[in-house]
């Protein structure tokens, strides 16, 4: 990394501080977001553009790292309370925080980024789920269909309603298809914060109650596996797999509520398709 790129408190620290600010955020903080955002949705997109059979996580952690470094981010991952890339790549049955190495993707792998970009003190958090190669019908709807499920949770949240409508739709969505939702990892509150301490679930809960205002910022990250969606961590402590070893896709969106509904900050670069 540069020297020149500041870095976020928690580098080189066992963990962040606890965040105790609004979850509501200035219009100046929401301004700044739209630049981390874009760069960490330039950025995976750019790295999953890289995607091949034969191509390293690690070769795709090198590309995404490159093109934060190049347009004056920090990747928020590295030195996150030990993580030790830029990026998570998380193949298949693996549901979450993937450590980028040195196995080399096959053909018919099911690929999901996950890039947060941090510059001028804010954070920018995006996923998606990409195909190596020639990818089988069902881990093609998955992905499909999990970006959808994103979609509806982005298109339920409106000032005055319970942040808990979101797990419910998805939720409702992905039963229909009979896939798992995985519980064990939510969505969060993000901007100065990485992960704020504002809790999004996936699932069909009244347990957070938080109502929504205009200027709140948070991801919806669903996580939906063609069977069993209880998880298991590796012994290197991040690796998120399915204890059926199904496969699972993710899709993230950073999200901003606003006076009518919300608006996403993560914007796909123009001329890439979203899936
Ligand atoms: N970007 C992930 C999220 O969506 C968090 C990754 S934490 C890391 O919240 F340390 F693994 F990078
Ligand atoms: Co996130
Ligand atoms: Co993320």
């Amino acid at each position: 990394m540069p020297a020149s790129i500041p870095r976020p408190h928690y580098v080189d620290r066992s963990g962040p501080d606890r965040y105790t600010g609004s979850h509501v955020q200035s219009a100046e903080t929401i301004e700044l977001m739209r630049e981390s955002s874009r760069i960490a949705s330039d950025a995976m997109y750019t790295a999953a553009a890289a995607i091949a059979p034969g191509v390293t996580t690690d070769e795709l952690d090198a590309v995404a790292h490159a093109y934060m470094c190049d347009h004056g981010a920090y990747p928020s991952a590295l030195g996150y309370r030990g993580f030790p890339k830029a990026i998570c790549t998380s193949v298949n049955e693996v549901i979450c925080h993937g450590i980028p190495d040195a196995r080399p993707l096959e053909d018919g792998d099911l690929v999901k980024i996950d890039v947060t970009a941090f510059k001028n003190g804010v954070h920018g958090d995006n996923c998606g789920t990409f195909a190596c190669g020639d990818l089988d019908e069902d881990s093609r709807l998955l992905s499909e269909r999990t970006h959808e499920a994103m979609m509806r949770g982005i298109r339920a949240v409106k000032p005055g309603r319970e942040i808990n409508v979101i797990g419910r739709v998805i939720e409702a969505y992905a039963k229909r298809f009979g896939y798992g939702v995985v519980r064990d990892y939510t969505g969060h509150g993000v901007h100065t914060s990485f992960h704020s301490g504002l809790i999004v679930l996936h699932y069909d809960s009244t347990v957070y109650h938080d109502v929504l205002e205009p200027g709140m910022t948070f991801t919806i990250e669903p996580m939906l596996t063609l069977g069993d969606p209880r998880s298991n961590v590796w012994d290197d402590d991040w690796t998120v797999v399915t204890n059926d070893r199904s496969r699972c896709a993710q899709w993230e969106h950073t999200i901003v509520v606003t006076p009518t509904g919300s608006e996403i900050l993560t914007v796909a670069p123009a001329g890439l398709a979203a899936v």
